[in-house]
C-alpha cells in the first residue's frame, strides 16, 4: 500500500474547535490548552483567529491568547486572518503563520466573510504580499470541498481552481475543508486527484468535519492518494459558526491512534495529547468527543476477566 512514512498534524482545536463554543471560554483556558498540545509534540498549532469579534466572538482576545502561551521552540502558532486587518493584527501578536480562508461555494462565502469569491481572493493577494514581504508563511484554506450547507453539490473543478488561485498569490499550503463532514472516501479521493492535476500533492493538507461519521474513513483515502498533511481538533471539538449542523473536526486522538496503527510517524504523543483533550472537555463540561482518547482513560468501561 503507497502510504506515506510521515503526517504532519495541524491542530486546529484552539481555533477551529473553539470558536463555536456557546461559551465563554477564557484566556486562561485557551492558553492552557495550546500549552499542553505544544507538549504533546505536536509541530503546528492554529492558536485563534484574527476576525471580527462581533462576527466571532470566541476568537476575541486572541492576541492575549498568543501573548499567553509558553512558545516551544520548533513550534509553529498559527492564526487565521480573513483580511489586512486581521493579518496586522496577527503579525503584531507574532503569530509565525497565518492563514487565509474561502471556500469553493459562492453562498457559503457570503455567509462566512460577507464578500463573493472573487472578492476574496481580491482581498487575500495584498496580505498574502505584504507576508511574503514579512516572512510569515500563509496557508489557504478552501471550504465546502465536498458540499455546501446552502448549495449542495460542489463541483471538484471549482474547488480545484479556487486551490490554484490560493496558490499562485503565494499560499504554501492548500487546505481542504469537508466543513459540514458530508463527504465519502471514493468522493474524498476523487476531489483530491482533480485538485491534484493543478496543485502538487505534498501542498495539500485535508481538513474533515465529522458529522457523518466519515472523517477517519475519509483521511484513510487521502493517505492512499498520498496526502501528508491532516488537520484534526483535539476532543474533536468544533464546527463552523456559519455552517449550521457541522459537527467537529474529526478528533486528534482519534487520527494519531489511526497513524501510529499505520506505521505512520508523527512525532505525536498520543498520552499527552489526550490529556490536552480531557482538560479541555472538563473545561466545557462535556465528554470528550474522542473514541480513542475515552478509551484510554478507561471510560469505556473493562471487559470482566481483562
Ligand atoms: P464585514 O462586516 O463585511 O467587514 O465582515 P468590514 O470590513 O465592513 O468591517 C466591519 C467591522 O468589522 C468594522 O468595525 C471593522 O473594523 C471590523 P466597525 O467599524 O463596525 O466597528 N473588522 C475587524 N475587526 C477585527 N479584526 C478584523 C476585522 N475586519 C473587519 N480582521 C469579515 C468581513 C471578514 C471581517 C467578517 O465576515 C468576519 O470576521 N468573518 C469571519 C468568519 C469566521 O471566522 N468564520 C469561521 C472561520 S472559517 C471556518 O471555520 C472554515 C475552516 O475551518 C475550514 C473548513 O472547515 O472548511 C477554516
Ligand atoms: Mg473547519
Amino acid at each position: 500500500m503507497n502510504l506515506p512514512d510521515r503526517v504532519k498534524i495541524v491542530e486546529v482545536g484552539p481555533r477551529d474547535g473553539l470558536q463555536n463554543e456557546k461559551q465563554p471560554i477564557s484566556v486562561d483556558t485557551r492558553v492552557k490548552l495550546i500549552d499542553l498540545l505544544s507538549d504533546s509534540g505536536l509541530q503546528v498549532i492554529e492558536a485563534g483567529s484574527f476576525v471580527s469579534p462581533k462576527w466571532v466572538p470566541q476568537m476575541a482576545a486572541s492576541e492575549e491568547v498568543l501573548a499567553g502561551i509558553q512558545r516551544k521552540p520548533g513550534v509553529i502558532y498559527s492564526a487565521l486572518t480573513p483580511n489586512m486587518l486581521g493579518y496586522e493584527r496577527a503579525r503584531e501578536a507574532k503569530a509565525d503563520e497565518v492563514a487565509v480562508f474561502g471556500a469553493a461555494s459562492e453562498s457559503f462565502t457570503r455567509k462566512n466573510i460577507n464578500c463573493s469569491i472573487e472578492e476574496s481572493l481580491e482581498r487575500f493577494r495584498p496580505l498574502a504580499e505584504q507576508a511574503r514581504k514579512d516572512g510569515i508563511p500563509v496557508r489557504g484554506y478552501v471550504s465546502c470541498v465536498l458540499g455546501c450547507p446552502y448549495e449542495g453539490d460542489i463541483r471538484a473543478d471549482k474547488v480545484a481552481e479556487v486551490s490554484a488561485a490560493l496558490l499562485e498569490m503565494g499560499c504554501y499550503e492548500i487546505s481542504l475543508g469537508d466543513t459540514i463532514g458530508v463527504g465519502t472516501p471514493e468522493k474524498a479521493k476523487r476531489m483530491i486527484e482533480t485538485v491534484a492535476r493543478r496543485i502538487p500533492l505534498e501542498k495539500l493538507a485535508v481538513h474533515f468535519h465529522d458529522t457523518y461519521g466519515q472523517a477517519l474513513a475519509n483521511l484513510y483515502a487521502a493517505l492512499q492518494v498520498g496526502v501528508s498533511v491532516i488537520d484534526s481538533a483535539v476532543a474533536g471539538l468544533g464546527g463552523c459558526p456559519y455552517a449550521r449542523g457541522a459537527s467537529g473536526n474529526v478528533a486528534s486522538e482519534d487520527v494519531l491512534y489511526m497513524l501510529d496503527g499505520l506505521g505512520i510517524h508523527t512525532g505525536v504523543d498520543l498520552g499527552k495529547l489526550a490529556v490536552a483533550g480531557n482538560f479541555i472537555s472538563q473545561a466545557l463540561g462535556r465528554e470528550n468527543g474522542s473514541k480513542v482518547a475515552r478509551a484510554i482513560s478507561g471510560e469505556c468501561g473493562k471487559v470482566e476477566g481483562d
